[in-house]
């Protein structure tokens, strides 16, 4: 086999990039808007790239590599990549599904025993000597037997809905299908609909323009007072502004947020809130599925080069 070039973008561990440079002549750059300090020969004949970043890679990234055939991307959601613009150029993209799938719903529900059970300001109590000085911690809400949804019941929505339900939780979803679920599971025709019957909500749906804020301001007021929201979805399915909204007026009860609308950067108003809990993006965060993640694009990449069957093709 003739060794195939490679364009990484973006951040890879030291394994990765061994396993990357041991079968391909690679070429890396820290993001797509790099890609011009490649070497011309290296754009215009480049066939595959693994990317791995949140930024947009459409028809201008796409135009500087006039030859490419195949976009590995690193990560499952592929929200970033305009497909239809790869579909145009006859470029085939590639993501990283299953492997994530427990380390996601774990951060969900972690993050909401911590809204919940207050574990964030139950911490600082006994850091701060609070315990000590003032007593015992204010009493605060179970986490167990609550009215559980679930928008988009796609693989981590399932892992999350099964974790929920050994926390005795009554089970609602909506997706665009029913699923085959336990029968005693609820399934909703609408977003609204099911916010309607829930006292959590758990965003699992994919990112993209068909989802750009599917949890509406309406769908959010349609929660009961006191409602919890947790995101391990993308920030652009949540009305965030009206979500900051309702937890400042404190008509939801609180939220878990893995990801946000102009992530890194947070809207401040969140952090003037103790009702929430902010995670930095990491729901697949783990070494062990980071490294899983990296062996899935890789496999993708050899894959193409080798003419075989793309593993986890998304078009
Ligand atoms: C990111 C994710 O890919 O898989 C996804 O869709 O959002 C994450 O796993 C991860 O942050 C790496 O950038």
């Amino acid at each position: 086999m003739s060794v195939s070039n490679v364009i990484l973008i973006g951040d890879y561990s030291p394994r990765q990039r061994q396993q990357l440079e041991a079968n391909f002549v690679t070429h890396s750059v820290d993001s797509l808007a790099f890609l011009h300090d490649l070497p011309e020969t290296v754009r215009q004949n480049c066939r595959s790239v693994a990317y791995h970043g949140h930024s947009p890679f459409g028809p201008f990234e796409m135009d500087q590599l006039p030859a490419l055939e195949l976009i590995a991307n690193f990560g499952v959601g592929y929200d970033d990549i305009d497909i239809d613009a790869a579909m145009a150029r006859g470029i085939k993209v590639t993501n990283t599904p299953h492997v994530l799938n427990d380390d996601v719903a774990d951060l969900a529900v972690g993050m909401l025993l911590a809204v919940k059970r207050r574990l964030l300001a139950a911490d600082r109590w006994v850091r701060e000597g609070e315990w000590a000085r003032r007593g015992t911690f204010p009493l605060n809400d179970n986490a167990s037997g609550l009215r559980v949804g679930v928008l988009g019941m796609g693989r981590i929505g399932r892992e999350i809905a099964d974790r929920m339900a050994a926390f005795k939780s009554e089970l609602h979803y909506q997706s665009r299908n029913p699923k085959d679920t336990p029968s005693t599971w609820q399934f909703h025709s609408s977003p609204l609909e099911l916010a309607a019957a829930v006292d959590v909500l758990f965003v699992t749906v994919v990112g993209g323009a068909e989802t750009f804020h599917l949890v509406s301001s309406d769908v959010l007021s349609a929660l009961p007072e006191g409602a919890v929201v947790i995101n391990v979805s993308r920030g652009s399915v949540i009305d965030e502004s009206a979500l900051i909204e309702q937890l400042e007026s404190g008509r939801l009860g609180g939220a878990g947020l893995d990801v946000f609308d102009s992530e890194p950067k947070v809207n401040p108003k969140l952090f003037a809130l103790n009702n929430v809990i902010l995670q930095p993006h990491q729901g697949s965060g783990t070494v062990k599925t980071r490294e899983a993640m990296g062996d899935l694009q890789f496999a993708n990449l050899l894959a193409f080069a080798t003419k075989k069957d793309l593993l986890t093709p998304v078009n």
